[in-house]
């Protein structure tokens, strides 16, 4: 299958996998990458220019294919040193770049100055616009359904889709909600050419993350998701546990008036814990609703395989018949 998206970035098959905090380390974008796909190491996981370094070094030794750094921009009080990840993933010949969170303008000129491919992910159509203005290669569309921080307006990729390939002259990639051939078909159908993937990806043999996380997503219903911090207009997809609920209880009662501060114990520091330790009941960790597709756990290249071969039978014996 060969898209604008497979050309842009030297792949074989049209599927990324987001950058996800604490997931997206060496071992899952080699695994992506070296399935045909795009793999992506998370950045800001790595907390240090000198650590990220370390870990595009990492990720070159298990793979020769190509692979991207996610850069996520946060509203934050003391800022991440953006400008030194710039540098490690320039001095580490990475070429492609997903930014997500804000405006990622600031960091363009040294990045294509680099000859790096920048997609930009985001949850609207008139950021998505911007994106394209700025001189983005390409947008990863992320519908409502997604996993993470599907933004503050609510459109699912059923509408959000088809309204990006009515305005885009840029490629983009559905993102929010893919699991399977069926989703790749349909992205595909409304106007994307490729689809990103989270939470499918964290449900594989080598996602390094706990087993626990992995059957969390097995188990997960598309009933089991619910939106945190939207009071704080940092509106996030995740898992429901007991610190969800507890959390959601708090934004009830608080109302307006909430702080971060009040929520942090749900939200603050659980990643690794949850990641790395399996405490699945510590806090808050995104998860999108296509956790009710997912019911095994493959490696990557038998996902990648199945995914495209699904795509291969809907296309010429199901559509075409009809
Ligand atoms: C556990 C987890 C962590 C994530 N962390 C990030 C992140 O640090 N930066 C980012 O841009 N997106 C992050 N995302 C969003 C994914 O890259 C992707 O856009 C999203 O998962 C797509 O929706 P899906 O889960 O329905 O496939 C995360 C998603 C998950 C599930």
């Amino acid at each position: 299958m060969k898209t604008r998206i497979t050309e842009l970035f030297g792949i074989e098959h049209p599927i990324i996998q987001g950058g996800m905090h604490f997931v997206g380390l060496a071992e899952m974008a080699a695994a992506v990458s070296n399935a045909g796909g795009l793999g992506i190491i998370t950045g800001l996981t790595q907390g240090t220019p000198e650590k990220l370094a370390a870990e595009i070094e990492r990720c070159r030794a298990m793979t020769d294919k190509p692979f991207g750094v996610n850069l996520t921009f946060l509203p934050s009080v003391n800022p991440p040193d953006y400008p030194g990840f710039v540098q490690a993933i320039i001095d580490g010949g990475v070429k492609v770049v997903e930014t997500a969170g804000n405006n990622p303008q600031k960091y363009l000129p040294a990045l294509k100055e680099a000859g790096i491919k920048v997609i930009h992910k985001c949850t609207a159509v008139r950021h998505a616009l911007k994106a394209e203005a700025i001189g983005c290669d390409a947008v990863s569309v992320d519908g409502f359904e997604c996993g993470g921080h599907p933004g503050e307006d609510d459109i699912p990729n059923f509408i959000l889709l088809p309204r990006a390939a009515d305005e885009l002259k840029i490629p983009f990639v559905a993102s929010g909600g893919m699991a399977d051939g069926r989703s790749l078909v349909a992205a595909m159908a409304m106007g994307a050419e490729g689809m990103n993937m989270g939470t499918r990806f964290i449900a594989t043999a080598e996602a390094p993350v706990h087993e626990n996380v992995k059957q969390a997503i097995v188990d997960a219903s598309e009933l089991d998701t619910r939106l945190v911090m939207r009071p704080l207009r940092n509106t996030e997809r995740v898992l429901t546990n007991p610190a969800v609920e507890r959390l959601l209880q708090k934004e009830k009662e608080l109302g307006a008036d909430i702080k971060f501060a009040d929520i942090a114990e749900e939200v603050a520091g659980v990643y690794p814990k949850i990641m790395q330790n399996g405490e699945m009941e510590i806090g808050a960790w995104s998860c999108g609703m296509v956790a009710g597709l997912i019911d095994d756990v493959p490696t990557v290249q038998v996902l990648i395989d199945r995914i495209m071969s699904e795509a291969d039978t809907i296309i010429h014996k199901r559509l075409s018949g009809m």
